[in-house]
Order: C-alpha cells, then structure tokens, then sequence
C-alpha cells in the first residue's frame, strides 16, 4: 500500500500548514492527562495538541517512515517529551498495546484506506473501555472552486478519482462515516460538518489553499495525463488560473468531524 501524496519536502509543508489552516481542531477539546494514540499521524501536524491541552500520554504512528523522521524533528522543536513516534500500519492488528487510550485520533487518513471499517475496529482493540474514537475525514470529491476556475476544478476532482478511488481509498468517507462508526461497533456517535470557505479578499489564505490543491495534484499530474484523465493543456491551465485568482473567487472544502465511544 503506497500514500499517493508521497513524502516529498512541499507536501510535508502542506501537512504541517494545513493542521491550523483547516481549523476544525479549534473545536475538539482533548483531556489534560489522558493518553492519545493518533492514528497515520504524518508528519506530527497535530502534535501541539500535545502541550496546549496537556495531554499526558500522545503515541503517534505513521506508515511512512519519512513522516515519522519529520514529526520526530517536530516533536523536539515542540520540547514534547511523552510522546511515542513509530512507523506502523493502521491494519497490523499486533501494532499497538490493547486497552489502553482514551482518545483514538484520526484525521485525513481513513479516506486513504480501502477498508476504513477495518482500520477503525483495529484501532478500537487499543481503547479503554468507554474511551472516545474521534476521526476528521475531507469530503475532498465535493470541494469547489470557482467561478474561474474550471480546468483546476476538473484536475482536481480527476486527482480525487484516481487517489481516493476504489484501488486505494475511500472517496466518500465522510459522507459515511457515522455508518461507518456504527458498523465497527462504536457507539454514541455523533457527526458535525466544518466548512471551510476561502475568498479573494483574502489573498494570502487564498494563495496558500490554491497552493495546496496544487501540490495534491502534481503529485499525480503524470499519472493522471498518462491515463487520459487529464491532458497537459488542462493541467497548463489549471496552473495558469492558480496563478491569477480574480476577486470573485471563492474555494470550499468540506470535513466531517465524528466522534463515538467503545463499548
Ligand atoms: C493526509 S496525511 C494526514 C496526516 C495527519 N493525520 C494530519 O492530520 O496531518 C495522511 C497520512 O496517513 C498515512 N497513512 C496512510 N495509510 C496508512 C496506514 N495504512 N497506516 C498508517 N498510516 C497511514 C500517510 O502516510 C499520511 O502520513
């Protein structure tokens, strides 16, 4: 199993950018002391959760070992000293310690899986009983830009097909995710959407989120040519629209946020 978006310098930028940018974390509140695993943790973008909300015990784990190499730098440049980095597969059932979190995190990582359901009852074994499951997934398929933007919108929801499609991901978990809660077994489950909506007023954020759709994209951009999902004149365009958003322009993004508790 590969992650498609790789781990080259701009996409660990994105990671780390993205965290705050997307603000859906303003609103989870996590427990001083409790013990937090986060699942495909990446480049350890949420790990100031770890200080901010004094978190006694943070165990994060990623499948590429690039990632774990980058959130290990940010961890030290955070001074967090109780958290446990390692490289390891969300479906390796022998990977973690059972019953031992309060909290299982998981953010933008279920839509990369073929077998979400999966993944989370694995997860769900390292619980405590009555510990809460909390996942932020993208409805990335949905996300608009626009008016102007028509070649990049269709590079863009072309990038989704071929990295969230049925070989490799799940592209509508979000949609499903509170079925998806309830068919591994987690109960009270409770779902919320956060939208994000970006506008040419304001320019910097606007360039930063176009940037990073851009980033996503390229990182497929041969593979979606080579296939006909896209041709290198679109692909031109969509970078020349980037380049020059007119004061019309307007992004959104959509998360889910869910949460539910084992047992
Ligand atoms: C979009 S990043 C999100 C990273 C982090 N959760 C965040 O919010 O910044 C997705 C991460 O999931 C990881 N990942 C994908 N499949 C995985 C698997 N089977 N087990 C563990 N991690 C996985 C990738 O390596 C990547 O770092």
């Amino acid at each position: 199993m590969t992650y498609t978006l790789g781990a080259r310098d701009e996409e660990q930028e994105r990671l780390l950018w993205q965290s705050r940018a997307y603000g859906d974390l303003e609103a989870i509140a996590f427990k001083s002391g409790e013990t937090v695993i986060e699942a495909g943790c990446g480049v350890g973008a949420n790990l100031w959760i770890v200080p901010e909300f004094s978190i006694g015990s943070y165990i994060g784990f990623d499948i590429s070992k690039e990632q774990i190499a980058k959130a290990s730098q940010i961890a030290q440049s955070l001074s967090i000293n109780n958290a446990r980095l390692f490289v390891g597969d969300i479906l390796d059932e022998n990977l973690l310690d059972k019953g031992i979190a309060d909290t299982i995190f998981i953010r933008l990582v279920l839509i990369h899986l073929k077998e979400p359901e999966r993944a989370l009852k694995n997860l769900m074994a390292s619980s405590k009983a009555g510990g809460r499951v909390l996942a932020i997934e993208p409805d990335s398929y949905a996300y608009t830009v626009g008016p102007n933007m028509r070649n990049l919108q269709r590079c863009w929801q072309k990038r989704c097909e071929l990295a969230y499609g049925p070989k490799q991901g799940t592209i509508d978990v979000a949609a499903r995710l509170d079925q998806i809660f309830s068919s591994a077994g987690i109960s009270q489950v409770r779902t919320r959407q956060h939208l994000i909506e970006v506008t040419s007023a304001e320019e910097d954020r606007m360039r930063k989120f176009l940037n990073g759709w851009m980033v996503m994209i390229k990182s497929v951009a041969s593979q979606l040519i080579e296939k006909n999902l896209i041709t290198q004149s679109e692909l031109d365009s969509a970078i020349a629209e980037v380049e020059t958003p007119d004061v019309n322009t307007v992004l959104h993004q959509y998360l889910t946020i869910c949460e539910g508790v084992v047992g």
